[in-house]
């Protein structure tokens, strides 16, 4: 039993303050060579001291090749970038919060690149829709390189250097980005994936890349250090895609992943309950609860209903966005019975920046 979700607890071998979570958010805010700034350190300060007793940072690239996705996107590529990212780990650990990085690779959703001009697919393949202008101008994608054998090495090689980076920083733990349509999630979806060399086919085939990249990175980091995955079946700009293989491919790939040595893993979708998976009756949460498996779960969690969720996932740890985006003292409301203040999307136009938070935060008295 689990006292409440305001109660510490034990996840993924990390002591936590608490069962809350900021789920990653990209703020594009970043110096143009991807180090974090004293703006960042605030930012990240303010959700620990707001309550969340763990920190899940926004998508960070590991690579100077095809990671990097958006302008003044932080990185843990560089040495420079591990010592910029100390002071924010620091003030989060001080204020009693664990933090873990994001890691990502933007495939072919790549917005902007310092390195790499075109973009890296799992094939040419486009994203469906249009980019995302909370995140920068750009009209249309770009074509994307199909990824040969040697770029396969190439982006393995590229997280693990992440991730022994990000050990070099101080943080808790990683967590892979294979969600929301990036390339770690094109690779397992058959919009992108309709690869018919090894890489590609069946969801055994398509989750090849990535258990190879979990079982190297558990072999290469310290047992107490954290590797999560996040996953989702729709993405940023396709809220309908459905993996083929429904809930049965699905459960495969959870149990596959737990065996390669995955600590948690963090499903996202528009809600936590939703039966999103082909032809099945569960949520994607549902699917990792009923496996056993340590998890994070995240959509559309808020004051109304945190407490339904925590307890319909026991054990799991609640990953708030928006809800936290509106006010970051979110938790410590909450738990003093207090109404949380709501997110007003102005704050994120006509870019998502912390500097544009703060300068609609200072106009509406809500710093
Ligand atoms: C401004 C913004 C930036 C986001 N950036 C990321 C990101 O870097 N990585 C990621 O996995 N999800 C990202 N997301 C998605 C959120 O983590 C979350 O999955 C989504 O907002 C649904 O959860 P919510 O209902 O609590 O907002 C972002 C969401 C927002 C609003």
């Amino acid at each position: 039993m689990f006292d409440s979700e305001f109660s510490s607890i034990e996840f993924a071998g990390m002591k936590l303050a608490n069962r809350f979570a900021m789920a990653p958010m990209t703020r594009v805010s970043a110096q143009a060579n991807g180090r974090p700034n004293e703006l960042m350190v605030e930012h990240y300060k303010r959700y620990a001291e707001g309550g969340f007793g763990l920190i899940i940072t926004e998508g960070t690239y590991p690579d100077q090749e095809a990671s990097q996705g958006y302008e003044n996107q932080p990185g843990l590529a560089d040495a420079l970038q591990i010592e910029a990212w100390r002071p924010v780990v620091k003030a989060v650990h001080a204020s009693g919060a664990k933090i873990i990085a994001q890691l990502m690779h933007a495939g072919a959703q790549m917005q902007y690149n310092r390195f790499d001009k075109q973009p890296l697919g799992i094939t040419e393949q486009k994203p469906v829709g249009k980019p995302l202008g909370l995140y920068g101008d750009q009209e249309a994608w770009h074509d994307a390189k199909k990824m040969d054998e040697s770029d396969f090495e190439r982006v393995l090689n590229g997280f693990l250097h992440g991730i022994r980076n990000a050990a070099e920083a101080g943080f808790d733990g990683i967590e892979l980005h294979a969600a929301n349509g990036y390339l770690l999630n094109e690779i397992l979806s058959t919009h992108f994936n309709t690869r018919n060399d090894k890489w590609g086919g069946d969801m055994q085939s398509r989750a090849q890349f990535l258990l190879d990249l979990v079982k190297a990175a558990r072999e290469m980091v310290a047992d107490d250090f954290v590797l999560g995955i996040r996953l989702s079946q729709i993405t940023i700009t396709d809220p309908d895609y459905q993996w083929p293989e429904g809930e049965e491919g699905f459960n495969w790939l959870v149990q596959a992943l737990a065996d390669a040595g995955i600590d948690y893993i963090h499903t996202t979708d528009n809600t936590t309950e939703r039966p999103a998976l082909k032809g099945g009756t569960r949520s994607l949460a549902e699917v990792v609860r009923d496996a056993g498996i340590p998890q994070i779960v995240n959509g559309g969690i808020d004051a109304t209903n945190y407490a339904k969720v925590a307890a319909h996932y026991p054990g799991a740890i609640l990953a708030i966005a928006k809800a936290a985006l509106g006010d970051p003292q979110f938790v410590n409301k909450v738990k003093a019975g207090k109404e949380p203040d709501a997110l007003n999307f102005d704050m994120l136009q006509p870019i998502a920046s912390l500097e544009t938070e703060m300068r609609w935060r200072r106009q509406h008295g809500r710093e």
